[in-house]
């Protein structure tokens, strides 16, 4: 590293901008690969770990998360779900995804949790990680010296990497780095949001539940046995401050089936928020030395728990090849990452649309009339529950599709 009093730099392997899921389980595959990596964080590690977002993680990203050496407090500490129900009509069904997949199960465990041990993990391991950088940017990005270049304490620093990994989120640099006549975005935003909280009262059930009502969607979720996560749907007008926590526990309460209602406990919410709803695609995932990953590539509606397992799956591609780009000399990985990762998101956008087109109420067609929608919808979930095939199809798209080879 060079430094003099208004400016340093210094070279690593991998530039790494964001310390989200992504970009510190990126950071924790690579320096477990013996490749050097800095992690480049605008925000503190405390507002980092205070952004609630999902709670499911697949099989393949519990894995992953194994591979990265953290998996320990998530074993202890996380639920394995055989299962989650559908509510619609007034009655749930459950869908048995360990006997509709041959074994296979999710785990329920907060994504704060994950992204609390990825950071003790790196801290443990001494690796180099900026919290608060400011005003970070991406140059020579086509060339074999793409750098990095951020603010902190008045001090411009600069990090020479042979590869930029950008982990920085839907809102983040990255993406923007790319040239517009090079990038193509597909988009769909949904007509609704989802009003969220957390509250130390025990879950409604044992498992997710996932209800269709006529007055919107809702979900039961958790993050322990004295901690849950529900979901109502709302308008995109509404404002946090519209709903009361009274407000919301009757809501929660009319969207469910009676038994289910009958056993929800209410109590103070110790979070709040509203969050839009998008189907979200930027291709490709590659652009010279930079390479997306997770939220700077893809966002999905969250109602098929997609967002953190493709960041995951992103992260595992990219990471295995840096790998072989590293220890065996090849860039076969690096050059497929973009053509292989996109494949794999889209399913997951195509899976996540369907159950959100499937379980929430949407405003009527310009050739509507009725209650057409809904009654299309009810159908298809009681085809559903009484279909094997169309069960173990919702299913295997639940706990992840097998990565390509
Ligand atoms: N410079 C440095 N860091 C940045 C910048 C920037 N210009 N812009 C954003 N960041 C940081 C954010 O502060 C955040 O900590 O990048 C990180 C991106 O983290 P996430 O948004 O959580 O994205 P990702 O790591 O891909 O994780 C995806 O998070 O949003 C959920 O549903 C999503 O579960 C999924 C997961
Ligand atoms: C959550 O627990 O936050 C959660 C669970 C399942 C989903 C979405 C969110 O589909």
């Amino acid at each position: 590293m060079t430094t003099s009093s208004s400016s340093t730099s210094q070279r690593t392997q991998v530039a790494i901008i964001g310390a989200g899921p992504s970009g510190l389980l990126l950071g924790q595959l690579l320096h477990r690969a013996g490749i050097a990596n800095v992690v480049i964080e605008q925000r503190s590690p405390e507002y980092v770990l205070s952004r609630i977002r999902a709670g499911v993680l697949e099989q393949v990203t519990t894995d992953l998360l194994d591979e990265a050496g953290v998996g320990q407090r998530m074993h202890a500490e996380g639920l394995v779900h055989d299962g989650f129900e559908l509510c619609f009509g007034g009655a749930r069904h459950r869908i048995d995804l360990h006997r509709l997949t041959g074994g296979r199960t999710v785990m329920v465990y907060g994504q704060t949790e994950v992204t609390r041990d990825l950071m003790d993990a790196r801290s443990a391991a001494g690796l180099p990680t900026v919290y608060e950088a400011e005003q970070v940017s991406l140059h020579d990005i086509t060339t074999a010296r793409p750098r990095v270049r951020y603010l902190k304490d008045g001090v411009v620093h600069e990090v020479q990497a042979d590869f930029i990994a950008g982990c920085d989120g839907f809102h983040g640099v990255s993406r923007a780095s790319i040239p517009a006549d090079v990038l193509r975005c597909h988009e769909r935003v949904y007509p609704f949001g989802w009003l969220g909280i957390l509250a130390d009262v025990p879950p409604v059930s044992d498992e997710l539940i996932y209800s269709n009502h006529e007055r919107g969607f809702a979900l039961c979720s958790m993050r322990s046995k004295t901690r849950v996560r529900h979901y109502v749907q709302c308008s995109l007008d509404d404002k946090v401050e519209d709903w009361s926590d009274a407000r919301f526990w009757d809501e929660l309460r009319a969207r469910l089936d009676p038994e289910a209602a009958a056993r929800m406990v209410t109590g103070p919410s110790i979070e709040k928020s509203i969050a839009p709803l998008r189907s979200f695609v930027a291709e490709p995932m590659r652009y010279g030395q930079l390479f997306l990953s997770g939220d700077a590539a893809h966002i999905v509606p969250p109602t098929g728990a997609k967002g953190l397992n493709l960041a995951a799956a992103d992260v595992r591609y990219l990471s295995h090849a840096l790998a072989e780009h590293y220890v065996e000399k090849t860039n076969a990985g690096i050059d497929d990452y973009s053509r292989k990762a996109l494949r794999r998101v889209w399913k997951a956008e195509r899976f996540s649309w369907y159950l959100t087109s499937l379980l929430h109420r949407f405003p009527a067609g310009p050739g509507d009339s009725g209650d057409v929608g809904h009654r299309m919808q009810t159908a298809e979930l009681d085809y559903l529950v009484h279909s094997e095939a169309a069960m173990t199809s919702l299913a295997e798209n639940y706990v992840g599709l097998p990565f390509e080879a």
